[in-house]
């Protein structure tokens, strides 16, 4: 049987560096960075398509600085609006599937229990309303495709909570983070693995379930406890909570951004670990280059 063409886009990104590697046993990987693919120009995704002919596209290429984005509306739109929509359109041309990732900041987080994949959206900042508007994007052109909302995403690459953390407590005594908002760390690998573990089921398997689903690590936490985890049992730096009032960034963040995954779960057959669970393996694990 001829092995599936699988194009990764945004390749060097926490996700995509991690889909690339554990996509390659289910076909052959065309590893697209932002060098080799520039999501931004349209005419260079349309050509990147026709010329790969991929039978999966896979795009974790996105305008992630949350705070930027509210100044750099256009790139922001331009990567997460724009771009998912030429996705889908060329993927549908060709009957390929499209895998997409989206974000818990499509909601206002005015919820206190996980909220399912049709509850109302309403983003508090640029970035979420770009990434809504990519879905929305992918869902008008009504071929073969899989969106997958995450959260709080951390790898031991790239920029992130986790490593910021890291080195502000090997530099201070006391870090003051954030207590009063409420979500699911994912690090990048195990939403890698899961991805695969869909691509494996192949494209017929992948089209019929085509559609939007919560994927996410189980449990939830404040960034208070995600850098009390990170730190471990030590008495040094002191981690003191402080409220979102009290560290002002460009961007409103939502207070509660919990993802229920039942759909996901029914789908598919299984759910991720808790997400300490997912963080204790990746501190464990060897540390990576960018
Ligand atoms: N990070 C989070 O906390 C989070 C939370 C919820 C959902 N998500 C979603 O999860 C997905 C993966 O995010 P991530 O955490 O892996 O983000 P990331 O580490 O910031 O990766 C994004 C990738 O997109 C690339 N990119 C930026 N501009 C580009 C352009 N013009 N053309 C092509 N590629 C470009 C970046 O390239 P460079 O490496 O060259 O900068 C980077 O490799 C995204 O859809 C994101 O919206 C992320």
């Amino acid at each position: 049987m001829r092995r599936p063409t699988i194009l990764v886009t945004g390749s060097n990104g926490q996700l995509g560096f991690e889909l690339a590697r554990l996509l390659a046993p289910s076909g052959k990987v065309i590893a697209a960075d932002r060098a080799r693919l520039d999501l931004a120009d349209a005419d260079a995704i349309v050509a990147a398509v026709r010329g790969a002919k991929p039978d999966l596209i896979v795009n974790a290429g996105a305008y992630t600085a949350v705070d930027l984005a509210e100044k750099e509306v256009q790139q922001a739109a331009a990567l997460n609006a724009r771009a998912p929509g030429i996705l889908a359109e060329e993927a549908k041309r060709i009957g390929a599937v499209l895998i997409h990732y989206s974000t818990d900041y499509v909601f206002d987080g005015t919820r206190t229990t996980p909220y399912p994949e049709d509850a109302p959206t309403a983003p508090l900042n640029v970035y979420g309303q770009t990434k809504l508007d990519g879905e929305r994007a992918i869902a008008a052109v009504g071929g073969y495709a899989l969106v997958f909302r995450t959260s709080w995403v951390y790898a031991l690459r790239g920029r992130n909570f986790l490593l910021t953390i890291r080195r502000l407590a090997a530099e201070r005594d006391e870090l003051r983070i954030v207590s009063d908002q409420i979500g699911v760390p994912n690090w990048s690998r195990s939403l890698a693995e899961a991805t695969a573990r869909l691509v494996a089921l192949g494209n017929p398997a992948l089209a019929e379930r085509s559609g939007l689903y919560h994927l996410c690590a189980s449990g939830e936490a404040s960034w208070f406890d995600f850098a009390r985890a990170i730190v471990g049992d030590v008495a040094t730096p002191r981690i003191v909570p402080i409220a979102t009032a009290d560290y002002p960034l460009p961007a409103r963040r939502p207070a509660y951004g919990v993802l229920g995954t039942a759909r996901f779960e029914a789908a598919f057959g299984f759910a991720l670990p808790d997400w300490r669970d997912s963080l204790a393996r990746c501190l464990a694990s060897p540390p990576e280059r960018d």
